[in-house]
């Protein structure tokens, strides 16, 4: 099933990998480390690969930074994040077990890793009764470090601790940073943090094999956030991990975990979503895009078509057939019609994915289940009366940004290597602005 890696979304050559750890910017260039098993596919070991990164899209292997190789790190170095100090990558993670905050410094050029020797830097208060303490995120505000550590208490609730730092080696815990109650979110994996500038920030937090976002207030140690809103419409999108590049923007990885169970079998599981960029708009609604470098990828324009109404029955995507590609469609919402994208992918036996978006409800939908799949994903989005739709198929890997805000993160299983092409109709007449089709170049840099 090598036909079901991607080429443009990050993956080791080979075994496990979930979550993208500590995103950095070192000496210009971008770190992005992972959990990995590099003994097996599937969970266990947990150490952290390493890459590094030309244009945020093109990377390198690099040997591992974290082994788990010390009595406190011994089963599994955990998930956790990457600042800079001084000039040297801090990285912070969490060992286990039993689950503690432990650092780890690196040299100039992130080459090289080691674990302080004063590990760890933080553990449990005596006698409480957590349902986890672990994947800490740090951020530098004027002086001070803030890192929350994601917790919760069983059937009860979610919540993350904040604590405070100068030296990133003592830390003294302020208090919680946010709490909510539910019965079923009772545990904050990952939480990440976006800052926006002006005390608006976004909170995600992972748990029951989705993202959540709260949308709140920071204020120093504290933040105040509303409801729950999924982050993702989709059924892959899991723990990403947040870093904010010299020119300000914010960028977001995520791992697309496997939606079957059983695929092992094949030596590899996981993949990492492209970067995105986080955006907050005006209305205060914080959504991501691709980042423009994904751009550097594309290869050879498959399809450029302008202004045209898709009629029933018609088929714009006639004798095109990718398995690694990008496809942009612009079109005019508002209407009753609905757009739909059938990946085919075996004529013979029916397998296809289907994407669709239903102008009369603003909804898109991705159906895999007849592509391997785990069925059906996707939710409102909202209408813009012209509606973008950027796709990126790559192997088993699919992402889909709508109008720059909404993403869906999805995978399909193809059983055969050879595409057998795409049909993209609409049903009751939808007018197009623009529709590209790129195939990509793969994203690994050759020594
Ligand atoms: C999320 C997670 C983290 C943990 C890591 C272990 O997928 O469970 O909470 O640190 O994976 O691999």
């Amino acid at each position: 099933m090598e036909h079901q890696r991607g080429i443009y979304h990050f993956q080791p050559e080979k075994n496990w990998m979930n979550d993208p750890n500590g995103p950095v910017v070192i000496d210009g260039k971008l770190h992005l480390f992972y959990q990995h098993n590099p003994f097996g596919a599937v969970w266990g070991n947990m150490t952290w690969g390493h890459a590094v990164f030309t244009d945020l899209v093109q990377w390198k292997h690099l040997p591992f930074a974290l082994n788990p190789d010390m009595p406190y790190d011994k089963d599994g170095v955990f998930s956790g994040c990457c600042v800079m100090k001084d000039g040297l990558p801090h990285i912070l993670y969490t060992g286990v077990s039993p689950e503690v905050q432990c650092l780890a410094i690196g040299d100039e050029k992130g080459e090289k890793f080691t674990k302080y020797e004063g590990n760890p830097v933080i553990v449990r208060e005596e006698g409480e009764m957590l349902n986890g303490f672990r994947d800490p995120f740090v951020w530098q505000d004027g002086e001070k470090y803030y890192m929350i550590v994601g917790s919760g208490e069983k059937g009860k609730r979610g919540f993350a601790f904040v604590y405070e730092s100068k030296d990133l080696k003592h830390f003294t815990r302020v208090g919680e940073f946010c709490s909510k109650e539910s019965d079923t979110l009772d545990m904050w994996e990952c939480p990440n943090l976006f800052r926006f500038g002006d005390g608006n920030a976004t909170l995600l937090v992972s748990w029951n094999n989705a993202v959540h976002a709260l949308d709140g207030k920071l204020d120093g140690a504290k933040f105040s956030a509303g409801e729950y809103r999924p982050f993702d419409l989709g059924d892959s999108f899991y723990a990403p991990n947040t870093l904010v590049l010299e020119d300000g923007r914010i960028v977001n990885f995520g791992w697309m975990r496997e939606t079957v169970p059983g695929r092992e079998q094949y030596g590899w599981q996981g993949m990492m979503t492209i970067p995105r960029e986080i955006v907050r708009y005006g209305d205060g609604a914080v959504g991501a895009k691709p980042v423009k470098e994904i751009g550097l990828l594309r290869k050879e324009k498959l399809v450029e078509k302008k202004d045209f109404t898709l009629r029933s029955g018609e088929n714009a995507l006639k004798g095109v057939s990718s398995q690694h590609c990008e496809l942009l469609i612009e079109f005019e919402t508002g209407s009753q019609g609905e757009l739909i994208l059938e990946l085919d992918k075996n004529k013979a036996t029916g397998e296809k994915a289907v994407i669709s978006y239903d102008g009369f409800s603003d909804t898109v939908t991705c159906d895999t289940e007849k592509c391997g799949g785990k069925g059906k994903c996707g939710g409102y989005v909202a209408g813009r009366g012209l509606t973008k739709l950027r796709i990126f198929l790559d192997g088993s890997g699919l992402e889909i940004f709508v109008n720059d805000r909404e993403t869906l993160t999805t995978r399909l299983y193809p059983t055969s290597a050879e595409s057998s092409g795409m049909r993209l109709y609409a049903e009751g007449g939808v007018r197009v602005k623009r529709l590209q089709v790129y195939e990509m170049n793969g994203g690994l840099q050759e020594e």
